[in-house]
């Protein structure tokens, strides 16, 4: 090798000062680790992970070039921002684990769904600042949507902080932790709503007459589209509609037959009984 060359110099991450911790790796865990990396809010050296099955961690390290292992109160003692992706009913037994490591100059970020932030403050047993996050799947495809709401010790640069982890997998929103259960209900829960939206669209489609790939591509290009135009235009939703809907024309047809199927009143109710069930779940 020449005395003259030389090795790239590594970027710099968007967050260069922060070491964060994934306890948790899992399907949201997992998802969020990858943003990080792709979006380079993070640099490989500044995360590290953890799950439950020594197996698993050395598939995760090999395929993220990230320390993935099984040990969280080490993995704890390391970061700034501990992030807690284990099942709600895991949550207690972690906390234990790393209590050591709590201190209040660490930010845990918790998505467990249903645990409130006063149970994990109470568990550290210190001023422990805690946000607890809802997202949603399409944050896989940095589509997700995501709402945060603050414990007791939260300052407001650890909510900007939050709010810009959670920007590399889609929007996200402020919430009072009061509604917590209800975003459960609407964006937690809702991908699943608007897929058996888009396969009855694709139905339809089939059933007058179009080639299912090609009614599937159409009913979900359709939502996305739609799903665009409200937030990119700002414009509500019932203009939106009534850009589409001319005298005597095609669509007021078809609305009247969602209107007499009670379309509107179902997703509400949908709604209503998913907030219900996140909200007996969180009651314990
Ligand atoms: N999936 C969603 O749509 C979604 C949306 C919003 C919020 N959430 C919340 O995200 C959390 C995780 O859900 P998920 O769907 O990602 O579940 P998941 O895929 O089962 O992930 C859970 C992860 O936790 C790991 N784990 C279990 N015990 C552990 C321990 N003691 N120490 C370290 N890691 C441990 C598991 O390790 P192994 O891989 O080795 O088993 C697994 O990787 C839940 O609290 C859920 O409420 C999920």
């Amino acid at each position: 090798m020449s005395d003259d060359s030389y090795e790239l110099p590594v970027p710099a991450s968007v967050l260069p000062n922060l070491r964060v911790a994934i306890l948790g790796a899992g399907k949201m865990g997992g998802i969020l680790l990858q943003a990080f990396l792709k979006n380079n809010l993070l640099l490989p050296d500044q995360l590290v992970a953890t799950v439950q099955h020594p197996d698993r961690a050395l598939a995760l390290s090999a395929q993220f070039g990230v320390n993935v292992g099984t040990d969280n109160l080490a993995a704890a003692r390391e970061a700034d921002v501990i992030l807690l992706g284990v099942k709600p009913i895991q949550v207690p037994a972690l906390i234990a684990e790393i209590l050591p490591a709590l201190t209040p100059a660490k930010l845990l970020l918790s998505f467990a769904a249903s645990v409130k932030t006063r149970s994990i403050e109470d568990a550290a047993g210190c001023d422990l600042a805690v946000i607890r996050a809802m997202p949603n799947t399409p944050a896989l495809l940095s589509a997700g949507a995501t709402a945060l709401c603050s414990g007791r010790f939260v300052s407001p640069e650890q909510i900007a902080l939050a709010l810009r982890i959670f920007s590399t997998v889609g929007r996200s929103v402020v919430v009072d932790e009061k509604h917590m259960d209800a975003v459960t209900g609407l964006s937690g829960s809702g991908p699943a709503f608007l897929y058996i939206i888009i396969e009855a669209l694709a139905e339809a489609g089939v059933n007058v007459g179009l080639p299912r790939d090609v009614a599937t591509m159409l009913a979900a290009q359709t939502a996305y589209g739609s799903a665009r135009m409200v937030l990119e235009t700002g414009y509500h939703p019932a203009l939106l509609k009534d850009a589409v809907t001319t005298p005597a024309g095609t669509t007021v047809d078809g609305i009247l037959a969602l209107e007499e199927g009670g379309l509107r009143a179902t997703l509400i109710n949908a709604v209503k009984r998913a907030t219900e069930r996140a909200r007996e779940l969180a009651a314990g």
